[in-house]
């Protein structure tokens, strides 16, 4: 009995913890998938791999979402990005484009498009 106990309560935690973790991130992924198509996929690509139909033309790659790198940052890292560019690159700042909440609906569509890691 007390065996059974014990398994039920790791059980519930386990459930418990996978689910926060699986909870999105402050911003909209529905909305954020929006302005992905609008303002990020030509470069970052449909599959968020960096291969958008620009990318090509440009002189360095964009970054690939899908990557390791990538899921080891946290949100503010992506938003300061995203917010400010990256200097000397294509990547140009989106503060005045987009408003912190879009940024933040974009970066939890990001995180919903990769829930469980990645494979590269
Ligand atoms: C004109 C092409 C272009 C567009 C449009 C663009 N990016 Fe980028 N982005 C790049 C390139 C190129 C890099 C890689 C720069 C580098 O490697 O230093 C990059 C890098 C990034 C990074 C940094 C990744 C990291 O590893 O830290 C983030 C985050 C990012 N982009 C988000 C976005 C978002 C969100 C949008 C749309 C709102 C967007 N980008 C639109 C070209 C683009």
């Amino acid at each position: 009995m007390r065996v059974f106990i014990v398994m039920s309560v790791m059980c519930l935690i386990i459930l418990a913890s996978s689910w926060s973790i699986g909870q999105p991130i402050r911003g909209n992924p529905k909305e954020g998938r929006a302005i992905y198509g609008q303002y990020c996929l030509r470069c970052h690509g449909n599959t968020l791999d960096g291969n958008g139909p620009d990318a090509q033309y440009l002189i360095m790659r964009p970054a690939n979402f899908l990557s390791q790198g990538l899921l080891a940052k946290a949100d503010w890292e992506l938003i300061l990005t995203i917010s400010n560019g990256i200097l000397f690159t294509p990547m140009h700042g989106f503060r005045g484009t987009l408003t912190d909440q879009q940024m933040l609906d974009v970066v939890s569509y990001i995180r919903s498009m990769t829930p469980f890691g990645a494979d590269n």
